[in-house]
């Protein structure tokens, strides 16, 4: 295989998507650029994968409004297989919002928000600005030399979901280090075998499982305690609560979708002000961190690579026929700098407006159930971080995970050196 993609017939590209060596320097945008010269919906061709070692052929979904389109259209495109490229098998599905479709998933989706009460949400939002203080105090107190991703953008999303789930403090560390693997077990380097993985993903279903039943003996306040409560009147005029499998299944897909994503935003932003110095000092006059700045740094983060879903009937999507059964994956980083819809888009213009951007994904029924919390947290990181500082030095070569789209976040800084200069 090329790494410069040429088309074959039909649109399949001749480059292979799944090599996780192409983003071992973050995502490769000169590539996709290419690609989207040549369509914004290809085919990829079969290839064989960690869970799929016949190989597997799938479309590549990379041009903003061909996604926006593929994530409105539940009923044609079906999530029910998971977000991964290679589709989880059928009893996995229907226990997660994000492999369940149709009336199953807006019941869960439905009892998840009853958990996010007005006044929960307020006391998170509290948490945010209390654990962003305690990070900050705590990079300070070491003299403001620090690793940026494992000191400052990794520990507030973990604590945040920590929260939520009431997670008492002593076991913290605990299933943070377990989460952390579990993600870099998607990184062949990492040398972390799938069978590794699954005792991982099990340890830490188990412990799920241990709080799930703790919170509901004693319940607390949290909101996990208000989950495993909470109630909707279901078709049929009766009750319908979440099952002890489905809260345990929240509890996964939460610590995965709630934590490296922001992290991202919050290393990858930084990141982006060291590489432009000028854009660092227009928001370091300014008063605050406006909205559309937070949403730039979103759009230039992009930490979901991409979502899978399968083709529920023939369809034709982007010009493309697709079959009933087949494969789709939507790549958000791609079509958040899609040339039709962005003016200019590898330039970083804190100013952009409108700026359309899908990292949060394309809408419809699956749209992001954290994007109010996250915002948040990077919006108070970053305001914290550039009033309590005159600026921020690097200190060292950035090392990034490459973890390929069969994770949906392929792409992570894992590190960046940086002196903090606090204020005096
Ligand atoms: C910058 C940070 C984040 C980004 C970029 C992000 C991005 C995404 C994307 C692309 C999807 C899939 C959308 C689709 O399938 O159409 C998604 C779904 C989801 N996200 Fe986030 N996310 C972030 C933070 C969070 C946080 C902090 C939480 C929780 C506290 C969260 C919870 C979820 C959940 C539960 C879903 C599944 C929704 C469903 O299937 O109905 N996310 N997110």
């Amino acid at each position: 295989m090329h790494t410069a993609p040429t088309e074959l017939r039909d649109g399949e590209i001749d480059v292979d998507l799944t090599d996780t060596e192409l983003y071992r320097h973050g995502f490769p945008h000169e590539l996709f650029a290419e690609l989207r010269r040549q369509g914004a919906v290809l085919r990829h061709p079969t290839v064989p994968m960690r869970r799929s070692p016949d190989g597997f052929g799938f479309w590549v979904v990379i041009g903003h409004p061909e996604l926006q389109e593929a994530a409105r259209a539940s009923e044609a495109f079906s999530a029910a297989a998971g977000p991964m490229v290679i589709p989880n098998p059928a009893d996995r599905s229907g226990i997660a919002m994000t492999s369940s479709d149709g009336d199953t998933h807006t019941r869960l989706r439905k009892l998840v928000s009853a958990g996010f009460t007005p006044r929960m949400i307020a006391h998170l939002e509290e948490q945010v600005l209390r654990r962003t203080t305690q990070i900050l105090d705590g990079v300070a107190a070491a003299g403001g030399d620090c690793d940026l991703v494992r000191d400052l953008a990794y520990p507030l999303p973990m604590h945040i979901i920590a929260d939520i789930v009431g997670m008492p403090d002593q076991d913290r560390s605990w299933v943070f280090s377990h989460t952390d693997r579990i993600m870099r077990s998607n990184d062949p380097r990492a040398g972390i075998t799938l069978e590794e993985r699954a005792q991982l993903e099990a340890e830490l279903f188990a412990y799920a499982q241990r709080l799930g039943a703790e919170k509901r003996r004693n319940p607390a306040d949290d909101v996990w305690s208000l989950l495993a409560a909470a109630a909707i009147e279901d078709e049929r005029g009766g009750r319908s609560t979440l099952s002890d499998l489905e809260l345990d299944m929240f509890f996964l897909v939460l610590s995965i979708a709630g934590s490296e994503t922001t992290r991202n935003v919050i290393s990858q932003g930084v990141r982006a002000l060291l590489d432009h110095p000028e854009a660092d000092a227009d928001l370091r006059a300014r008063d605050g961190v406006p909205d559309i700045a937070i949403e730039e740094l979103i759009r230039w983060a992009s930490p979901v690579t991409s979502f899978g879903r399968t083709v529920n009937h023939d369809t034709v999507l982007g010009g493309r026929d697709l079959r009933a059964g087949d494969r789709i994956t939507m790549w958000f980083p791609s079509a958040n700098f899609d040339e039709r819809v962005f003016a200019e888009p590898f330039r970083l213009d804190l100013d952009r407006s409108p700026n359309r951007h899908v990292a949060f994904g394309g809408g419809g029924p699956h749209f992001c159930l954290g994007a109010h919390l996250a915002r948040r947290e990077i919006r108070t990181m970053f305001e914290q971080l550039l009033a309590r500082t005159t600026h921020i030095e690097r200190t060292g070569e950035p090392r990034w995970l490459a973890t390929g789209p069969d994770a949906a976040v392929a792409v992570s800084l894992d590190r960046l050196p940086v002196r903090l200069h606090f204020r005096r």
